[in-house]
């Protein structure tokens, strides 16, 4: 006879216990994971959940809790048969920032295993992968195999991470993006770390943004999610620091994918923007001191061909060839200074989206990126220009994408008499 199965808790039960401020015991909140991962709690109800996780927040013990019920959702990946250390690093995203393509090999060329698995742009911030995708024949899929391999000999990957990792977090955090409900830090918290301690890392550098290209604009919540992340990464067993950066300004010079590939090797050939050079030595430095290998000369790895030798041989260890020409836009349309003076600001969220709608972006999971779109930085903020000056060029395949670009640009950089404070790019250093 075959039995109905006897669902061991009420949905309505965990939603009510959260809506009314109180702490969802351990077994329900396993159950309520579980139960939405199989598709018998409906999506109504996570929502709703969600929503009431947003306004009553979860206590520490809930939230990992909460984290390794999402783990628990999938497979579990361990690089323990390697014989090097792991460490990854993960941006909660910015505007122009690359950095995952030079810091990659440039702890790998210090014999540290660099296992970074990754995603696609959406919206303003851009996908990695999409970035890599503009060097010819570089493939973003590898089978288990190929990414232990690649381990093993070049010792950084970066690949799409499969989705098999935390099924259960790809499902909520769909869900999350149309319920208003992506801001509660127990969930980004718990969304981030679940597909990084189900990646099997020993250890893990979080570049934590704040400023007004990030998801985080406030520098409080910044610091709340940076600990939350930390404390997780810890109580599993995966050493964790966070970085908390700065992302009011782009970072660089290139916005888009292409470019920004060009700058990641500018980078890597002992040049490069001054911003992305510090940033990549700062989280370089982190990923290596939890490696092990404190005393590491990362600024002698970018200015002796050793970064660069690890970064050509992973690109070619994923099909592409690190000397092909990347594509170049059909239609470039520069802005240049109406009056002379000194350049105030360029603001990081509306360079994003211009470059998004320029076609470096994607609106949609399924939608195509354009690798050449995107967006070029003459100068940055403190640089004296004269009247005429190009400040900035935009760069897509069809010049009718430049209007909506250049609406998204209005009032998002300002030339004046004074030169800005200077703001520090890393901002504070949180570790457990
Ligand atoms: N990135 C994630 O993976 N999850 C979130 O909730 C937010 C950013």
């Amino acid at each position: 006879m075959s039995g109905t199965v006897v669902e061991a808790f009420d949905a309505v039960d965990v939603i009510r216990t959260k809506r009314d401020g109180g702490a969802v015991p351990e077994d329900a909140l396993r159950w309520l994971v579980d139960a939405y991962t199989r598709g018998y709690v409906a999506d109504a109800q996570m929502a709703a959940f969600a929503m009431a996780v947003l306004l009553r927040g979860m206590a520490r013990d809930e939230i990992r809790v909460l984290t390794d019920a999402m783990i628990a959702s999938g497979e579990r990946m361990s690089f323990a048969g390697l014989g090097k250390p792991t460490v990854d690093k993960h941006s909660t995203g910015g505007v122009g920032d690359k950095i995952t393509l030079p810091l990659a090999p440039l702890v790998a060329s210090f014999g540290v295993a660099v296992p970074q698995l990754s995603g696609r742009g959406l919206g303003h911030t851009g996908g990695t992968l999409d970035k890599l995708e503009s060097i010819p024949g570089w493939r973003a899929a590898l089978s288990n195999d190929e990414l232990f391999a690649q381990l093993r000999g070049v010792g950084a990957v970066v690949c799409a991470a499969g989705a098999g990792l935390a099924p259960a977090d790809k499902k909520l955090y769909a869900l999350r993006d149309v319920t208003g409900t992506v801001e509660a830090i127990p969930l980004i918290a718990s969304s981030i770390m679940s597909k990084k301690i189900a990646e099997g890392t020993d250890s893990l550098v979080l570049d934590v943004k704040v400023g007004s290209g990030a998801f985080m604009r406030d520098l409080d919540r910044a610091r709340e999610l940076a600990r939350t992340m930390v404390e997780l990464g810890t109580d599993s067993g995966v050493a964790t620091t966070a970085l908390l950066t700065n992302m009011d300004t782009p970072l660089g010079l290139a916005i888009g994918n292409a470019n920004e590939v060009r700058e990641s090797v500018e980078v890597l050939a002992g040049g490069g923007p001054g911003d992305i050079v510090e940033l990549t030595v700062a989280l370089a430095r982190e990923m290596l001191t939890l490696a092990g290998r404190p005393d590491a000369d990362v600024e002698a790895a970018l200015a002796d061909g050793r970064a660069m030798d690890a970064w050509r041989a992973m690109i070619r260890a994923q099909g592409g060839d690190p000397d092909a020409a990347l594509p170049t836009p059909r239609e470039s349309h520069p802005v240049t200074a109406t009056t002379g003076g000194v350049v105030t600001r360029m603001d990081a969220l509306p360079f994003g989206v211009a470059a998004w709608r320029l076609g470096a972006g994607r609106a949609r999971a399924q939608d195509p990126v354009v690798h050449a779109a995107g967006i070029d930085l003459h100068v940055k903020p403190g640089e004296t220009v004269q009247a005429g000056q190009p400040l900035f060029t935009l760069h897509a395949d069809d010049e009718q994408r430049f209007a909506r670009a250049l609406e998204a640009l209005e009032g998002a950089w300002a030339v004046g008499a004074e030169a800005p404070a200077s703001a520090p790019l890393v901002i504070e250093r949180i570790t457990a």
